[in-house]
């Protein structure tokens, strides 16, 4: 394993039934490292992202995040390593549709024995990052596509993750709005240091990471 990774996956195999979805791949991220994972639909890229996440195991081979064995770890522990050490973001936005955007960035500190009033704070501070302090109390149906994605950028970065997923993050925005996240994620990635993983389909944004990494039926070809 690679001693300056800060994730890594080694020989790692997926398999639903008979269907095998990653046969057998090696990768690393190192600290502070924008990667750009790309490949047809239904090559395995969210399996892989949601296996070096440690949402899902592996059916074979390890993974090693910050130091801690993910495949070894329990449901408990790696939800809790997940809530402090990793952020995700999704195509979908995924945010809570009850509640305000404020709320939903604060959601990861809420099992977190934070006074509201700090987790507040600590939204607001991150919305106002995403220039979104106008918007605290909207809830996601009052908010534009690119509005929804800051949100959830400002919600997946509440606690400081080293790590940052990302599903196709501008795969349902206009491509000027995908072009402002995009900026929005190399900022982050620039100023906090954090690494990022995104899986995109387009080619002139997966050009502007540190690397291009390449699948192709459940294996990277370059
Ligand atoms: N939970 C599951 N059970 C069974 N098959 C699954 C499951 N999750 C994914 N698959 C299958 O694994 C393969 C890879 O899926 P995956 O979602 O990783 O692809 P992808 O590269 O992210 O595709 P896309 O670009 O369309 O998002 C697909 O054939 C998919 O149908
Ligand atoms: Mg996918």
């Amino acid at each position: 394993m690679n001693d300056s990774a800060f994730l890594s996956g080694v020989a790692l195999r997926k398999s639903y039934g008979s269907l095998e979805v990653l046969k057998g791949v090696s990768f690393a991220v190192a600290p502070g490292e924008f990667v750009c994972l790309v490949g047809k639909s239904g090559c395995g890229k969210t399996t892989l992202l949601s296996i070096l996440s440690g949402l899902e195991k592996p059916t074979e081979g390890k993974v090693s995040l910050g130091g801690k064995e993910v495949s070894s770890s329990s449901e408990d522990e790696l939800a809790l390593f997940r809530r402090e050490h990793v952020g995700f973001i999704f195509q979908s936005f995924n945010l809570i549709p009850t509640l305000t955007a404020w709320e939903n960035v604060a959601l990861p500190l809420f099992p977190m024995n934070i006074p509201k009033q700090q987790q507040r704070k600590r939204a607001e501070d991150m919305l106002g990052r995403m220039e979104l302090s106008h918007r605290l109390d909207h809830l996601p149906s009052a908010l534009s596509g690119g509005e929804k994605q800051r949100v959830a950028i400002a919600r997946a970065l509440v606690n400081h993750p080293k790590i940052l997923f990302a599903d196709e993050p501008t795969g349902n925005l206009d491509s000027a709005t995908g072009e402002a996240i995009m900026t929005i994620l190399h900022r982050l990635n620039k100023e906090e240091n954090v690494a990022i993983l995104m899986v995109t389909h387009e080619a002139d944004l997966a050009k502007t990471a540190d690397r291009l990494v390449r699948m192709k039926d459940g294996e990277l070809v370059q």
